[in-house]
């Protein structure tokens, strides 16, 4: 017997992922996502321990269907992103799969997860890490391309990077993530090799995100070319490359202006938190201060996003769109 399709695979209706997107993926989102058929994932960052437990619970509430878990591999000035007590706390819930970002998880965690019969994604954003995510034994990759809102590595597009992978790495199972924003650009992700599409400033954009409603319009103004790729944001994450909406921030950095103090302020993690210049905290519904000296993470899709809708209704729409422009290519292509 051959491989599951992603579907069968993770028991869900369509073959498509939310970012799991610290600070914006909440349970509202993923549950959203999750019964409207997709696979959502919960954002996480260096949050406690008792806090994914107990958002892990509240998505539970609010749908019976599959979901992940995002957690990012990396020190930041605010501990651990993640821990081998997030990992646990993962397993004892059942959670999969387990979305692994920026680094690979180390082996101790891989193989608790591996043992409990978890399915272990890992994010790459080249050809070569592909191929090391294959050597490794992972059930899945996301494919993260430039094009992607937030944290990226990649140099390459989607347009070569998903092929090449696709051919690097045979029928391991494949999801596409940058720049997918509506029923076209998931078309070509999928005709590029994609197995699953994985959405992330799309669904900033949605009702259920937890981002702050000027952020929100902010994508919806901005085109693909008010994005860059900067390490300007992240005295909690230093020196690590993030596409985001080019604001004041960035335009004072490119004329030499140096402004310091804090920009505003938010809650993080349950915590009140004083944000600093150039903080790599996104603004949410409990942030305030001056967004335009703030960190809006978007990728190049902005220029394809011109609503904030309930996120099961965006669902529906690209799953029907993508149906009905399929047989639109076929047609033309004959
Ligand atoms: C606001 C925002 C926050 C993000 N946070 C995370 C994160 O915590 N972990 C992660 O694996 N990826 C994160 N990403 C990257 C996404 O996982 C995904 O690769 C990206 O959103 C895909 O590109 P798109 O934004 O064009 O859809 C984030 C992206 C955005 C836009």
């Amino acid at each position: 017997m051959g491989k599951l399709i992603f579907t069968k695979e993770y028991s869900v209706s369509l073959p498509l992922v939310s970012a799991g997107m610290a600070m914006v993926t909440g349970p509202d989102l993923v549950a959203a996502v999750s019964n409207a058929g997709g696979l959502g994932i919960l954002g996480t960052g260096p949050m406690p321990t008792e806090l994914l437990r107990r958002i892990i619970a509240s998505t539970r509430v609010l749908t019976p269907k599959p979901f992940g878990v995002n957690l990012i591999v990396e020190e930041t000035t605010l501990g651990p992103a993640s821990t081998f007590e997030h990992v646990q706390v993962c397993i004892e819930a059942g959670i999969s799969p387990v979305v692994f970002f920026w680094n690979p998880p180390p082996a101790t965690w891989f193989a608790a997860l591996h043992d409990a019969g978890i399915k272990i994604w890992l994010t790459v954003s080249s050809v070569v890490e592909a191929r090391h995510a294959l050597a490794g034994g992972y059930d899945a990759i996301v494919v993260q391309a430039n094009e992607a809102g937030g944290h990226v590595r990649a140099t390459e597009s989607g347009l070569s990077l998903w092929p090449a992978v696709r051919d690097a790495v045979g029928d391991m199972k494949m999801i596409a993530a940058g720049g997918i924003a509506d029923g076209r650009t998931a078309v070509a992700a999928f005709a590029l090799g994609a197995d699953a599409i994985c959405m992330g400033t799309r669904l900033v954009a949605s009702g259920e995100s937890l981002a702050h409603p000027e952020y929100k319009s902010a994508i919806l103004r901005a085109q693909a070319a008010d994005t860059s790729v900067t390490r300007l944001f992240g005295p909690e994450w230093p020196d690590a490359p993030m596409r985001v909406i080019r604001n004041q921030a960035l335009r004072d950095a490119d004329d030499g202006i140096r402004e310091s103090g804090p920009v505003g302020q938010t809650r993080l993690f349950g915590l009140d938190y004083v944000m600093p210049r150039n903080s790599a905290i996104l603004p949410t519904r409990e942030t305030s201060g001056s967004l335009e000296h703030m960190c809006m993470a978007a990728g190049t899709s902005v220029g394809r996003i011109g609503t904030v809708e309930p996120a099961g209704a965006l669902i529906a729409r690209i799953a029907s769109d993508a149906d009905r422009i399929l047989r639109e290519c076929g047609q033309r292509m004959r």
